[in-house]
């Protein structure tokens, strides 16, 4: 039975030219020849060259192990079989998605109450394409009306195994072309999780974020690949690679995303953030933001370092993107404006970067395209002892002759902005040209700088 599975994918493989590509079909295809059933060893989690901002707590092995059923017919909800291992083994187990076999979940998983506890995912797993369900039963975070599959939370849980996550996007993708307002589910919803590692696993076609991580601390995400397109006119949209929310000492490190959105964004309230050794492929950087989108919150950034970022086929690579202080509505589900916060202690250290539209992009005036009314209405968001250094690669024409953009929208807002070892160059080959405003240019090393606002610098 096992055995076939995986002939079944070479077969699907060989004669899978003509169709679509799936998912599934990536996943049978990476099978070994013989499928076996067995335990694999929880991945080693190691911080490299750059350390946590606080040490991560241990991890005790674990005891007996719990095999996950499946009717493994690609279509009956497994989602009782998945609850019953979990509740099994939950506070000292091990919880088995067999190499080679097919879940399918069509119920949103509280998985809130994990408790030293693995789950070491070798299968390919699919959420049901029933877009009423999931808009009445996901889980909803409120933040930018973001929904879960399921909820990942509770205390020391690793989820790991080469297996993948398949969250049938194409239909949300064309749904919300049609609806900008329906409520999409974030494929891995990790909320209120308090120390853990989530590794070694494929998310695809995810319907909107592939991780919102909020509400938890201590958590490590590494060895991950993401990707997912429309294989329709219409875009995939929103489709984050990571999105923190109030979180505290995170890592995202050593993963692979092929993506339309923020590669990885840090969302209001997120401390103690290191990102390291990423190579994204068709997002809009790894940006802090947006933020101050909500009149009457205050928005804390803090405390972040981005180390060896490969970014291609980007909108930006490192990028700050804050809303001025005026309300303003550039769509129906993007609008926003007048909140407050800080966004502090920014650290963004050696990024390539290949056909990218910005190599960096600071701006406080997201969400608005009337600058002026930007400059009238300084955001309420300061932006304070950002550095950005060892920038290196070629910009996309798309602002051709311009490379990159810093402007703030009053200087009383924004101070210690430094840039340093920029060499970027735009396809024409003019080095280093940058877009200015409202900043001190003298800690802007190694760029021109064309000033915009009016009484800046
Ligand atoms: C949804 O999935 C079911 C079960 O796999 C399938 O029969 C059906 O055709 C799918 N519907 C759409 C609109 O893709
Ligand atoms: C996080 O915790 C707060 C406070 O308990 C709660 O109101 C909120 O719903 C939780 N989830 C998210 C996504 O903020
Ligand atoms: C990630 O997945 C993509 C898409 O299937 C694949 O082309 C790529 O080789 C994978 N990368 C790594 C590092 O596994
Ligand atoms: C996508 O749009 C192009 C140009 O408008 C059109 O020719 C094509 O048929 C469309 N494809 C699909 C799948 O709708
Ligand atoms: C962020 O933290 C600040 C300070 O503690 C708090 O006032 C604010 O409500 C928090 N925002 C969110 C979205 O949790
Ligand atoms: C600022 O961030 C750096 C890492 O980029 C960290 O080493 C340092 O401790 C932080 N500063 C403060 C005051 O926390
Ligand atoms: C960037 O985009 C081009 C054109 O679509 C593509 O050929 C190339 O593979 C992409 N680069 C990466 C690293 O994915
Ligand atoms: C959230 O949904 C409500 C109700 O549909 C809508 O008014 C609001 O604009 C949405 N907000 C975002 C950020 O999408
Ligand atoms: C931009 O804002 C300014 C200041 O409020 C206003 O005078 C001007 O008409 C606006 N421009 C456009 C194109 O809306
Ligand atoms: C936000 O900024 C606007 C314009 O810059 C100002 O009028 C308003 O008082 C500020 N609000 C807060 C809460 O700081
Ligand atoms: C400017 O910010 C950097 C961190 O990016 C910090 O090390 C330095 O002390 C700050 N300088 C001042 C004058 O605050
Ligand atoms: C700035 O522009 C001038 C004139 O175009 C050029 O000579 C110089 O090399 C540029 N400087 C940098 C740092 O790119």
């Amino acid at each position: 039975m096992q055995l076939k599975t995986s002939l079944a994918g070479l077969l699907l493989h060989a004669l899978g030219a003509t169709a679509t590509w799936t998912a599934y079909q990536e996943y049978l295809s990476g099978l070994p020849a013989h499928v076996s059933k067995h335990q694999d060893p929880r991945p080693a989690i190691t911080f490299e060259p750059k350390q946590p901002f606080e040490k991560f707590p241990k991890s005790p092995s674990r005891g007996r192990n719990c095999y996950v059923q499946s009717h493994n017919d690609m279509e009956t909800d497994d989602s009782p079989y998945i609850l019953d291992a979990i509740n099994k083994c939950n506070n000292g187990g091990r919880v088995i998605f067999p190499q080679g076999t097919t879940y399918v979940i069509g119920t949103a998983l509280d998985l809130s109450q994990l408790c030293h506890i693995d789950l070491d995912i070798q299968a390919y797993i699919q959420f049901t394409n029933d877009t009423d369900y999931w808009q009445a039963n996901g889980f909803f975070q409120t933040f930018q009306n973001a929904t879960t599959f399921f909820e990942l939370g509770g205390e020391d849980v690793n989820v790991y195994g080469g297996g993948m996550l398949d969250g049938n996007g194409q239909i949300w993708y064309d749904l919300y072309a049609a609806n900008i307002y329906i409520l999409r589910p974030v494929l891995f919803g990790t909320i209120g999780l308090h120390s853990g590692s989530i590794s070694n696993l494929r998310f695809r076609y995810s319907p909107q974020y592939y991780n919102f991580v909020a509400n938890s601390t201590d958590v490590v995400f590494q060895d991950i690949n993401i990707s997912g397109f429309s294989q329709s006119n219409n875009t995939a949209k929103n489709t984050d690679g990571w999105d923190t929310y109030r979180s505290s000492n995170i890592v995202i490190q050593n993963s692979v995303i092929n993506n339309g959105d923020d590669c990885v964004s840090f969302k209001p309230n997120s401390t103690e953030i290191l990102v390291q050794n990423l190579h994204c492929n068709g997002s809009h950087g790894i940006s802090v933001g947006s933020l101050g989108q909500y009149p009457g919150s205050y928005d804390i950034v803090e405390n972040v370092e981005v180390y060896n970022i490969s970014m291609f086929n980007a909108t930006d690579g490192a990028r700050i993107k804050v809303w001025p202080g005026v309300p303003s509505a550039l769509s129906g589900d993007l609008q926003g404006g007048g909140g407050a916060g800080r966004v502090n202690n920014i650290t963004y250290e050696d990024m390539s970067i290949t056909n990218v539209d910005y190599a960096i992009e600071v701006t406080q005036c997201y969400g608005q395209k009337n600058l002026t009314l930007c400059n009238e209405f300084p955001s309420n968001l300061t932006i304070t002892n950002v550095k950005i250094s060892n920038v290196h690669g070629t910009t996309s024409t798309k602002y051709e002759p311009i490379s990159g953009y810093v402007v703030c929208s009053s200087p009383s807002v924004c101070s210690n902005i430094t840039l340093d070892g920029i060499a970027v160059v735009s396809p024409s080959g003019v080095e280093d040209e940058f877009t200015c405003g409202d900043v001190d240019a003298s800690l802007l090393h190694g760029i021109n700088c064309t000033t915009v606002n009016k009484g800046s610098n």
